[in-house]
């Protein structure tokens, strides 16, 4: 099991295969994406090799992320090439959303366990205003049959000091008949966006506390779970979710590795930059790859760097899958 100088154990990878999305979030692509064609990155040997390498040192949860992960013609076949690697039997992706109706279903029968999809606003018109795309209907829709397919699913919405007022009560009623986990993450600041960060960042803490006076009760972290603290309530079918990267020992429970599409490999979602592993991956060395990682986990910083105000190399989530 890969374990680096804190003593933290890294049995979750998240893989991006992608940096584009066709989505514009405020927060990360306002403008649109207009980087790297997906031939450019990772193609599915490299992905193969990069998950058997993991796999044999012990990673059994894979969650796939983007950019936008729907956006590869072949990302069912990568879900299946993830399922069908010994030693990995988790397998999660993070998605906008908007292909899950027509394609949830396959994705299921792949070999995908859970989808996280963010939705940052019940309102059609203020989800358009913050995403670029009028497609909430659509992705609601898409959340049902992802249910019905069998998956797990997980709602994301990042805190807006624009919006935080009329969404919150929407959200709560929804969650009352609505069985999914609803996580609240606090807006993290990167490198193309101080200013959207300087205006727009709120802590999730006020918002802890008037769940907790309205009786949600934290629910134990397992120990593949993710960095949110998750709450329930006995009158609500849905859970909700805090992710605050700002607090205090946000970093002590850090499970994860991280792979950009380009074959790099990052330490901490603010690391200075990548580490290229694609020579290996193209030369299929499954060993090489682990020799590699054994040794890059050395430098893990016991934190990220956002409380010292630096944002590493990450101008966006997208380029990593956040
Ligand atoms: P699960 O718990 O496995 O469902 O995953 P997750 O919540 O980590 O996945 P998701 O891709 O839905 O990410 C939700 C939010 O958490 C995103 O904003 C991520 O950028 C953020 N996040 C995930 N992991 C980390 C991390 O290690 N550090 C920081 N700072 N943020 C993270
Ligand atoms: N801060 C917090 N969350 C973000 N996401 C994208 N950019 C940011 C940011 N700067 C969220 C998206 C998506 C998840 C993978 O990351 O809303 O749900
Ligand atoms: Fe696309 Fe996700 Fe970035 Fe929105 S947050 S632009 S959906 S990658």
């Amino acid at each position: 099991m890969l374990e680096d100088s804190f003593g933290r154990r890294f049995h979750y990878l998240r893989l991006s295969i992608t940096e584009a999305c066709n989505f514009r979030c405020q927060y990360c692509l306002p403008d649109g994406y207009d980087g790297p064609p997906n031939s450019a990155f990772l193609n599915i040997h490299e992905i193969q090799t990069l998950l058997t390498a993991f796999a044999q040192m012990g990673t059994s949860k894979v969650r796939i992320t983007g950019g936008e992960p729907s956006l590869r013609r072949d990302f069912t076949d990568i879900i299946a090439a993830t399922a069908n690697t010994p030693g990995i039997n988790r397998i999660a992706a993070t998605s906008h959303g908007a292909r899950l109706a027509k394609d949830a279903h396959r994705w299921a029968q792949a070999g995908l366990h859970q989808v996280n999809v963010s939705i940052d606003s019940l309102d059609p018109n203020q989800f358009a205003l913050i995403t670029g795309q009028d497609k909430l209907k659509q992705i609601l829709n898409g959340l049902d049959v992802a249910v019905e397919a069998g998956l797990n699913v997980k709602i994301n919405t990042v805190l807006l000091q624009d919006f935080s007022s009329n969404r919150l009560q929407r959200f709560l009623t929804w969650l009352k008949t609505t069985p999914v986990t609803l996580r609240f993450i606090e807006l993290m600041e990167t490198g193309e966006h101080h200013n959207f960060f300087n205006q727009q960042h709120m802590s999730g803490a006020p918002l802890r506390d008037k769940l907790l006076a309205e009786g949600w009760q934290p629910i134990i972290r397992r120990r593949d779970a993710g960095p949110a603290q998750e709450f329930c309530h006995p009158d609500y079918a849905g859970n909700i979710g805090l992710i605050m990267p700002y607090s205090k020992d946000f970093c002590e429970s850090c499970n994860r590795l991280r792979v950009a599409a380009s074959g790099k490999l990052h330490l901490c979602l603010f690391s200075e930059q990548g580490l290229d592993l694609r020579h290996y991956l193209s030369a299929g060395d499954v060993e090489g790859v682990k020799q590699f990682v054994t040794e890059s986990l050395g430098d893990k910083h016991i934190s990220h760097y956002l409380q010292q105000g630096s944002t590493g190399a990450t101008k966006h989530l997208a380029m990593l899958g956040g």
